[in-house]
């Protein structure tokens, strides 16, 4: 709170205050085609007339420095108090120049990298005179049937919660000029939806609420993020906008968070819907009791806020907090004194897709791939002969992504075009089927078989459209589909070479890709740049360095299958595993193991782990031991690798996982090249939600391991005294 914000409270109007909590579309103000009546969410049509819409104080959504400039122009034009309007973007995986989805760059386990997309995203979005962006999302997810795990970092809570600290510091840097304020969502749990349906009800403990899904928000919360978005769904029964203990206790009273709390599009209305209000007047109520700040497209607060003050159901003083929040945000980035903020037409026509930024975008994109299996074909030889291009998504640049924002596909480079900038010849392409997951139309593989046969080596790109993954994107079905399977089982019969480049929203259940393709690399849904990526990586001038942070199912059957599982009390033996063991946790039909586990990712060049050490075998509470080990390059190429360090409590009052991701640091090895690396081990790394819902760390004993991936094995134990 500043004298000037609390000032300007002060002079306003109970109804210029009520106004202040309400957000419509940027697009609404624009000259040519304002919309006063806008239909939202469901079609819940917002109710307000054209003097109210020029009395609301934020808005969301729009592209480009001059439609910013007209919006904002005609706002403070047409309203009678003249406060700038806060313009908030959809910036998820870039704003112009788009980068990776963000379970891509979760991928490349590499903070670094996350924080300076994030900080590119952030200077490209103030240049169009952006001040927040909806992100990060850090919802955990264990459900490859929801659409929204491309948005996420998957399946662990340290780390989405070292992917929210990076990307929050990357979008908010020191709150200059280029950059613009985080709003981490969707708090929360969305991301456990019952059966991977978008907005589906939610149903977990509140123990397993505390130790999985909300470590990442709070990290974004201790690592200062400016703004909460609330989530669609329920957590206990009630919808989150309206969850007096999710917001009021643990955001605000627990955590101590005291910033603005945004609701999701349409959600005040959604709570009629899901049944806990009766009207609009009551969802009002039950959003400022709980504690959120700006209604999000609905108009709840603008239609009864004032009266539940008359009846004293919502005090003057819930209001100015709120109102103050939404100033003091407006002051510190700057809108107060310049309405257009950062916006720069021409600085954004050099900026936004300018070569350094394309540069950033691509290197991206090498870093998050993941080589999911490789029998020796990758590397391609530049000189051995014609490589040529087939499948659906080998020539096109609907490969950057659901959430591209202001990104187009027109301006990205698709894979047949990589190629032929790396290798400067003719490379010829044949599309083979279409991309529908349904079509059944062969009649292109012909055509797509006599282009590789006359080909030494086969580029299959194949995977999802970018519309099967994002927001309201969800499917029954995770595998690639038959078409591409059959198209695949065609050019094998005439080329052996063949490499399959991945392009998914999400884990694909592609066991039967696995068996027959001679190597696979997942692109995941790689941006602006993608096409020059895949070539770097195809010719090894990248080297793959990815690291699966959602595990890959062997069928949909398995799901939800995460690593950090617990033991059961009937555990199936990691020796059974291919075999079926009745009266064990297990199937008759498939192996309990995922198709490839969490952390996994193949490399060019192999590294060996050795000189497993750990400082002592017992600690005290005050203690710091340290785990490490030495990491060797044996390969033939200079490359980077992901060294992981887990731990399993053995016994806790509650059950605990197989062993829980710790640590992480991403290195990079020239051929022959050694490092070791280690990890700090302290009592905080070993607390969590104990039986009484007490976060503690338990004495007793703990295993230690370091490794590759989730499957490696513990190396040490030390006992917690
Ligand atoms: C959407 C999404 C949310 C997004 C918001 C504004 O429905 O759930 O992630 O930020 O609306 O576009």
């Amino acid at each position: 709170m500043s004298q000037r914000t609390k000032e300007m409270l002060a002079k306003m109007s109970r109804k210029q205050k009520v106004f202040q909590l309400e957000q419509l579309t940027t697009a609404t103000y624009l000259t040519k085609g304002g919309k006063y009546h806008i239909i939202t969410g469901p079609n819940s049509p917002i109710k307000f007339d054209k003097g109210m819409v020029y009395d609301v104080g934020t808005s969301l959504n729009l592209v480009g420095a001059e439609t910013m400039i007209d919006a904002q122009t005609n706002y403070l034009k047409n309203s009678k108090y003249k406060n700038p309007l806060m313009i908030m973007q959809d910036v998820i995986h870039g704003h112009r120049t788009i980068y990776p989805i963000n379970l891509a760059v979760a991928s490349s386990f590499d903070r670094g990298l996350a924080k300076d997309l994030a900080s590119m995203a952030a200077k490209e979005a103030s240049l169009d005179g952006m001040s927040v962006t909806f992100a990060p999302m850090v919802d955990l997810v264990r459900d490859p049937r929801w659409g929204r795990v491309m948005e996420s970092s998957g399946e662990d809570p340290y780390l989405n919660g070292e992917m929210a600290k990076a990307t929050v510091q990357g979008y908010q840097g020191d709150m200059g000029k280029y950059n613009i304020a985080g709003c981490v969502k969707h708090f929360a749990a969305y991301g456990a939806a019952e059966a991977g349906r978008d907005y589906n009800t939610v149903d977990i403990s509140e123990r397993n609420l505390r130790e999985y899904y909300l470590p990442a928000y709070k990290a974004a919360v201790d690592a200062g993020v400016k703004m909460v978005m609330t989530a669609f769904n329920i957590v206990d029964g009630v919808p989150c906008v309206g969850n007096e203990h999710l917001v009021r206790d643990i955001l605000r009273g627990e955590w101590g968070y005291n910033g603005v709390v945004i609701s999701d599009h349409g959600a005040f209305d959604e709570l009629i819907t899901h049944g806990v209000c009766e009207n609009r007047k009551e969802a009002a109520y039950l959003a400022m009791r709980a504690g959120c700040d700006i209604e999000m497209m609905s108009s709840c607060y603008g239609l009864h806020l004032e009266e539940l003050i008359d009846e004293g159901k919502i005090t003057e003083e819930q209001l100015d907090k709120a109102v103050l929040r939404i100033l003091d945000l407006k002051e510190e980035l700057g809108v107060l004194d310049n309405p257009y903020r950062s916006v720069n037409v021409e600085e954004a026509k050099r900026v936004q897709l300018c070569p350094e930024h394309r540069a950033l975008a691509r290197k991206g994109a090498e870093d998050s791939a993941v080589l999911l299996k490789n029998d020796g074909v990758l590397p391609l030889d530049k000189n051995a002969g014609d490589v040529c291009v087939i499948g659906p998504l080998g020539n096109t640049g609907y490969i950057i992504g659901g959430w591209h924002c202001g990104g187009k596909e027109t301006e990205a480079v698709s894979v047949l075009d990589g190629l032929k900038n790396k290798l400067g010849y003719d490379v010829k392409y044949a599309q083979g089927c279409q991309i529908e997951y349904d079509s059944v139309d062969e009649s292109m593989f012909d055509e797509a078989c006599q282009l590789a046969k006359n080909s030494k080596s086969v580029v299959l790109c194949l995977g999802e459209h970018q519309d099967y993954s994002g927001e309201g994107y969800c499917r029954t079905d995770i595998n690639l589909p038959e078409i591409q399977y059959k198209l695949l089982d065609k050019i094998l019969e005439v080329n052996k070479n063949v490499v399959v480049v991945l392009f998914t929203g999400r884990p694909l259940s592609i066991g039967r890709l696995d068996k027959v393709a001679p190597a696979i690399l997942n692109m995941w849904m790689p941006g602006t740049e993608g096409g020059n990526a895949c070539a770097n990586l195809l010719f090894g001038d990248a080297v793959p360095s990815g690291k699966l942070t959602m595990t890959f199912p062997r069928n949909l059957g398995q799901v939800p299958i995460y690593y950090n599982h617990y033991t059961t009390g009937r555990p199936k033996a990691l020796e059974d595993d291919d075999r079926f063991v009745r009266f064990t946790s297990c199937y008759i039909d498939v192996q309990n193991s995922p198709l490839y586990p969490f952390g996994y990712g193949l490399s060019y060049t192999d590294f060996v782990y050795s000189d497993f050490k750990l400082s002592n075998n017992e600690m005290k509470a005050e203690d710091k031991l340290v785990a490490s080990c030495k990491i060797k390059n044996v390969g033939k190429y200079k490359a980077k690798e992901v060294v992981q360090f887990y731990i399993r409590d053995v016994k806790g009052t509650c059950v605990r996982p197989v062993k829980e991701l710790k640590g992480f640091e991403k290195i990079e090895l020239d051929v022959g090249e050694e490092k070791v690396v280690s990890f700090e081990i302290t009592e905080e790394t070993l607390k969590y939600w104990n039986r009484d819902l007490k976060y503690v760390a338990e004495k007793g004993d703990f295993e230690v391991f370091i490794g590759k991936d989730s499957d490696c094995k513990s190396f040490a134990k030390f006992k917690l005294v």
